[in-house]
């Protein structure tokens, strides 16, 4: 991730190379798992991406006294959420999206009933891996909690109904002005569809650590404002981003008439909003001191990459 501090550059190499060894071993099944099947979770899986919500596990873990071997299971199950949820957002039927992590999405490498089922596979997958191997039972429990929660109907997948919603699929699109009522719907589309997976990679790295309850409210008040910053960034990187960095389409969002920040407010005044939820992400860590200085760079990076 060009563009971070030298802390941050030292140790993201690192920790992604430990998440990503760990993810392969997730993904390869008994025999009983249909060799199809198999190929095209590892396929989405294993190919690339910048591992931002496992990386934020692990740190949020870090920050409060937690270990990496602790954290490793948390960490790799949200990636395998937000995996399958790309893999579906990429569908014909969503998105249409032909470019993924620098390759064919993964119904263009294989085919739609296969792309479904791949992110059905890694979407159980998740679950299966935190209810194994997060302990003790009682944190596996209230992280199986925090991430369906953040993961189902009332977060990431009632977000994406609402941005379809919000395309005009299903009758009027509505009011698209820039007025505030139109911000207003804008920011809940956001803070579910993206904000809510995010934010909750903060909450499992805390309760795998033990957080008190007032640590994992500023954890989860850090993730909110990171996670609507993080998803602002991505329209930004949609009209002004480079598709061979990012490994995936640009200027799509306008084309599908998707309801966005800079389509609605304009480049530099969503570049001043997510500097903004950046800065009152980043206050909400000053009591946790220098061992969470890496999730303050890293909010940074949230909204200065270019991929
Ligand atoms: C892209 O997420 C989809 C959004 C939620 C905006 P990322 O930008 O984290 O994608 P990868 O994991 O690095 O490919
Ligand atoms: C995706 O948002 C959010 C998800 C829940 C996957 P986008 O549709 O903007 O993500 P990209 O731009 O395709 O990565
Ligand atoms: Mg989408
Ligand atoms: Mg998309
Ligand atoms: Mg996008």
């Amino acid at each position: 991730m060009p563009g971070t501090s030298d802390v941050l550059d030292d140790s993201l190499p690192e920790l992604r190379r430990i998440v990503e060894a760990q993810l392969d071993r997730y993904v390869t099944f008994p025999d009983d798992c249909p060799a199809r099947l198999q190929e095209a979770m590892r396929y989405s899986l294993l190919g690339g991406g910048k591992r931002l919500r496992p990386v934020l596990v692990l740190l949020a873990s870090e920050a409060c006294g937690g270990t990496i071997e602790d954290a490793l299971p948390a960490a790799c199950a949200i990636e395998m959420i937000h995996t399958y949820s790309l893999i579906h957002d990429d569908l014909p039927a969503m998105d249409n999206d032909d470019l993924r992590r620098g390759r064919p999405t993964c119904h263009k490498q294989f085919d739609e009933a296969t792309a479904i089922l791949a992110g059905d596979g890694l979407l159980t997958l998740a679950f299966d891996v935190i209810a194994r191997d997060v302990r003790p039972p009682e944190v596996a429990a209230a992280c199986c909690l925090d991430l369906a929660s953040a993961a189902g109907a009332i977060g990431m997948v009632g977000g994406q109904v609402a941005d379809l919603a919000a395309e005009g699929r299903w009758g009027d699109r509505p009011d698209a002005s820039s007025g505030s009522q139109a911000v207003t719907r804008l920011e809940a589309i956001h803070r579910r569809k993206t904000g809510r997976l995010l934010s909750c990679a903060l909450t499992l790295g805390g309760r795998i650590a033990s957080a008190t309850q007032e640590t994992l409210r500023r954890l989860q008040i850090y993730g909110d404002n990171v996670g609507l910053a993080f998803q602002i960034a991505d329209d930004l990187l949609d009209v002004g981003g480079n598709a061979a960095k990012m490994g995936k389409g640009v200027q799509k969002d306008a084309e599908l008439g998707k309801l966005t920040y800079p389509g609605l407010l304009g480049v530099s005044e969503s570049r001043r909003r997510a500097e903004l939820l950046i800065e009152q992400a980043c206050s909400q860590l000053q009591p946790l001191g220098p061992a969470a200085r890496k999730l303050e760079l890293l909010a940074r990076f949230v909204i200065e990459r270019d991929t």
